[in-house]
């Protein structure tokens, strides 16, 4: 089978996407989009901005804990898959890239999810969407930025390293692209604008959850 063979079986089914997802990550995913969806929503009713849905992992969860979601990707087959597998028309499908939320009522979410799509961007993207975040929260909402990190210097970057092959060959296979661990997540999400109030991490310190709030 040739890889892009290959990469459409993979694509084809959101259950196979996932297996991959689960295999790249060591199965560290599913706690991973668990943290995530609790950190999103605060109380059911919360209206959420998910960017990245890709095949709707995380829209899923997110409606089942009583969410309002706003969904965006910028791949129509992902967003189809999203559809079909969330079976509901309840979330609103927004097939753009992520850059194009400026163009977003303002205030109008009480979180911001981007969970392993910020990897995907480039720094200058990564910068403009994250600088446009603040302004479409609603007062008290949060940022929830998940994504594969630089694991701490030592053992566990040296183990980092030597998975990245792998690991890129069967994301490429999966979504098309190589990622780069965000080298600092945190960093960058204070220059936009936030405060960081908490952060997770899985797989030696290599996936990262972080929740952030406007600065005042
Ligand atoms: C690795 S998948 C993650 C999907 C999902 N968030 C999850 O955690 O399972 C990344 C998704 O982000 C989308 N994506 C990457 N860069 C994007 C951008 N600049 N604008 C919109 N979507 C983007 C890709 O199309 C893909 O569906």
């Amino acid at each position: 089978m040739s890889s892009l063979a290959l990469m459409r079986w993979l694509e084809g089914s959101p259950e196979r996407y996932d297996a991959g997802m689960r295999l790249i990550t060591f199965g560290q995913v599913t706690p991973l989009h668990a943290g995530v969806t609790e950190a999103a929503v605060a109380r059911p009713g919360d209206h959420v901005l998910e960017i990245g849905c890709g095949t709707g992992a995380v829209t899923k969860r997110l409606l089942d804990r009583g969410a309002r979601v706003t969904a965006l990707d910028q791949s129509p087959d992902m967003i189809e898959r999203a559809r079909a597998r969330v079976g509901t028309d309840t979330v609103d499908w927004l097939e753009q890239t992520a850059a194009e939320i400026d163009a977003l009522p303002e205030a109008s979410f009480d979180a911001i999810v981007l969970c392993l799509c910020l990897s995907d961007m480039s720094a200058s993207e990564r910068a403009y969407v994250l600088r446009a975040c603040p302004r479409l929260l609603a007062p008290g909402g949060r940022l929830v930025a998940a994504d594969e990190v630089h694991a701490p210097p030592g053992w566990r970057r040296v183990l980092q390293r030597l998975g990245r092959l792998p690991q890129a060959a069967l994301g490429w296979l999966l979504v098309g692209a190589l990622s780069q661990p965000v080298a600092d997540l945190g960093g960058e999400l204070e220059r936009a604008g936030f405060a960081l109030q908490s952060e997770q991490r899985w797989l030696g310190g290599s996936l990262a959850l972080l929740v952030a709030e406007p600065s005042a």
